[in-house]
């Protein structure tokens, strides 16, 4: 493989987006490939052989669009389809997930009440839980499964009454009470962090709050460097890849990356 391939980063939706900026705010010479599967989103309700099916097809999208590496920019395809991906990309092919570079973030840090709100797929699978106390057995997780939020978010609706109702009500669940830290375990989340940090600011409580994307964007950079895959020269421009288009990606892509982009709809379905 070679430093001047692409990175491929994939999600349900927009939420990935939010890993990308991070990732080529830190890596300015990497140009990525981004894939956001909106014709199936949310990700969030759906079983695991589809999600293992989707995130497959993806990945094997990315791999034909000779991707260097490929990062799982969403919770429930990290959490349902991660090891299933390891089995079937090619051997020490490097793949980044959103869930263990925030595990690895907590045992350096001294948070020990640490709660996490994500769709039912990620809370269900206790992935959470189980890759924090597999490094530190002293955190205490409480999880809240807050399918509400990924869909409101994906279609632009917050910043507005609502959404802060939404969010208040479930920030305010009893199993939130007394954390010190809140993973949000959705990497749509990020989007309304600063809605989320009102609350805590207005109930007085002190929580810190772990958006990820800077996180992963920390390892891939750690990844890549180690197998010697960091772009050193200029990037090309990254390429933006739906599955159907929707307004709201179209908006939040242009958001987050400048006008200048372009988006493709790519079936990889076929049909
Ligand atoms: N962005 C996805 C995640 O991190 C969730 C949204 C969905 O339900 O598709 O889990």
């Amino acid at each position: 493989m070679e430093q001047k391939q692409p990175i491929g980063i994939f999600d349900s939706g927009i939420g990935g987006l939010t890993v990308a900026k991070a990732i080529s705010a830190l890596l300015p010479y990497e140009q990525i490939i981004y894939f956001g599967d909106t014709a199936h989103f949310p990700y969030g309700d759906k079983s695991k052989e589809s999600i293992q099916n989707y995130s497959k097809e993806i990945s094997t999208f990315l791999l034909k669009q000779n991707c260097k590496a490929i990062v799982v920019a969403c919770n429930t395809a990290s959490s349902l389809a991660s090891s299933f991906l390891k089995l079937i990309l090619p051997k020490d092919f490097p793949l980044i997930d959103v869930i263990v570079p925030v595990a690895n973030f907590l045992q350096t840090s001294d948070y020990k009440k640490v709660g996490v709100i994500a769709t039912k797929g990620t809370i269900n699978s206790r992935i959470y839980p189980k890759r924090i106390n597999e490094l530190s057995p002293d955190i205490q997780v409480s999880s809240l499964a807050t399918p509400l939020l990924a869909p409101m978010i994906e279609e632009a609706f917050f910043d507005n009454n609502i959404s802060h109702t939404v969010i208040n009500e479930y920030l305010s669940h009893k199993e939130l009470h007394n954390i010190d830290a809140l993973i949000l375990g959705c990497t749509h989340y990020p989007l309304i962090e600063s809605e989320i940090n009102q609350f805590y600011s207005s109930t007085k409580k002190n929580v810190f709050v772990v958006n990820s994307a800077k996180v992963v964007a920390q390892e891939v950079k750690k990844v890549l460097k180690h197998k010697s895959l960091l772009s050193t020269s200029l990037k090309k421009e990254h390429h933006f890849y739906v599955s159907d288009f929707t307004d709201s990606f179209e908006k939040s892509t242009k958001i987050f990356f400048g006008n200048e982009l372009t988006l493709k709809k790519e079936n990889i379905w076929g049909g």
